[in-house]
């Protein structure tokens, strides 16, 4: 399956809209990528070359962005996306120990996908919310002072809504 059809219609929607925003199509490269992660989670290298193709660049232009900034994922990540701050004041407070926990609870390292497909854990710069650390981020939902037993919690509730799932 091409991997267009993954991406929501309402993503395509956008990305049509924002190009209209930009006087020069080329401007709006950083913006179709944030898009394009934001819903595949990753940047594949088919969307290297579909966003250059929109955009009427080459695909080294698009690829240049894609690795210089570190936002950009590069790899698949697993359903679920845990985002553990590893900056000082959560890593102070147990941030490391939390992101253990995790890795325990979903038998991956920092930066795979699990076995069963369900998460990518990643250790993540400061999260904005350094008084309330441990911080851990999973997909949109901020969560604080998370420790070993919250982290199994946390878990426990990934794994309760992936059984959950509707076989595909
Ligand atoms: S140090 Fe973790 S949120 Fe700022």
């Amino acid at each position: 399956m091409h991997w267009l059809m993954n991406l929501k219609p309402e993503t395509l929607r956008q990305i049509d809209e924002v190009i209209t925003h930009y006087p020069v199509k080329r401007s709006a490269a950083l913006p179709l990528l944030h898009l394009v992660q934001a819903d595949a989670g990753w940047i594949p290298p088919e969307a290297i070359e579909w966003v250059a193709q929109k955009l009427e660049l080459q695909p080294i232009n698009i690829y240049e962005l894609v690795t210089f900034y570190p936002m950009f994922r590069q790899k698949a990540i697993g359903r679920r996306h845990i985002k553990v701050c590893r900056t000082l004041s959560c890593a102070l407070t147990g941030g490391y120990r939390v992101c253990d926990q995790f890795q325990k609870e979903f038998n991956c390292r920092p930066g795979e996908i699990s076995p069963d497909g369900e998460v990518t854990i990643e250790f993540v710069e400061c999260l904005a919310s350094c008084g309330t650390g441990p911080v851990v981020m999973i997909d949109d939902d901020l969560h604080e002072r998370v420790d070993a037993a919250k982290a199994k919690q946390l878990s426990e509730q990934i794994k309760t809504a992936a059984s959950r799932r509707p076989s595909p």
